[in-house]
């Protein structure tokens, strides 16, 4: 309980939160080139990145993009870093736009804080506003080493799953594409792409 009130406390500032990630991800180049890779953006499209955080990942793409959060300091200092996005305070458990508003969707490194029955939720709500696309983008349990291992026991994530795991639920939802893992730093990453 005292250990989840710290890492919160630690993690709602952006700052930290970015320079923490970059370190035990090992940087960001491998993770932005799997993200590009696999959104594949084109200028005239709309991207919805659900759960966007301080949209770091937003520097990617070309399109009109619009990033949604819950936490108020993040969304301050991605408009401070970017002034031109459309950034707005909504809960992916209730996204507050008409059906079919967007070409693709994001999540990225953002389904593992929530358990199989919100995650429904959200895919539910995604698949809703979504015509094309989804790209989702997670740390999944390690398959080895010991500190890669730790580091799932300390995110503040409670929800990181297998490989299959992860394949399962999305696959209620989506119409499962390209799927790929990866290592970088210390975590492993899955990417799924979903079409509807
Ligand atoms: C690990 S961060 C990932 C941020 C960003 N996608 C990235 O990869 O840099 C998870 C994000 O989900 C947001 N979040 C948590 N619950 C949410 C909800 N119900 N609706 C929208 N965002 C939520 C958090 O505020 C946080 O910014």
């Amino acid at each position: 309980m005292i250990l989840k009130k710290i890492k919160d406390k630690i993690f709602d500032l952006p700052l930290l939160f970015n320079t923490i990630r970059y370190i035990l991800v090992g940087g960001k180049s491998r993770l932005n080139k799997e993200i590009f890779d696999a959104i594949k953006p084109k200028e005239d499209e709309k991207i919805l990145d659900i759960g966007c955080g301080t949209c770091e990942f937003s520097e990617l793409i070309n399109s009109k993009y619009i990033g949604i959060d819950l936490n108020k300091s993040f969304l301050k200092k991605a408009k401070k870093k970017f002034p031109d996005r459309i950034l707005m305070e909504m809960d992916a458990k209730n996204i507050n736009f008409g059906k079919k508003s967007f070409d693709k969707i994001l999540m990225m490194n953002f389904l593992h804080h929530f358990s199989d029955e919100d995650c429904k939720i959200i895919l539910n709500e995604a698949k809703m506003v979504l015509k094309n696309k989804i790209v989702i983008e997670d740390n999944i349990i390690p398959t080895k080493g010991f500190i890669n291992k730790l580091l799932v026991k300390l995110d503040r994530g409670d929800y990181i799953r297998t490989k299959d795991q992860e394949i399962d639920l999305v696959k209620e939802f989506f119409k499962i594409g390209e799927i790929k893992t990866f290592k970088s730093g210390f975590y492993e990453f899955i990417v799924i792409i979903g079409h509807k």
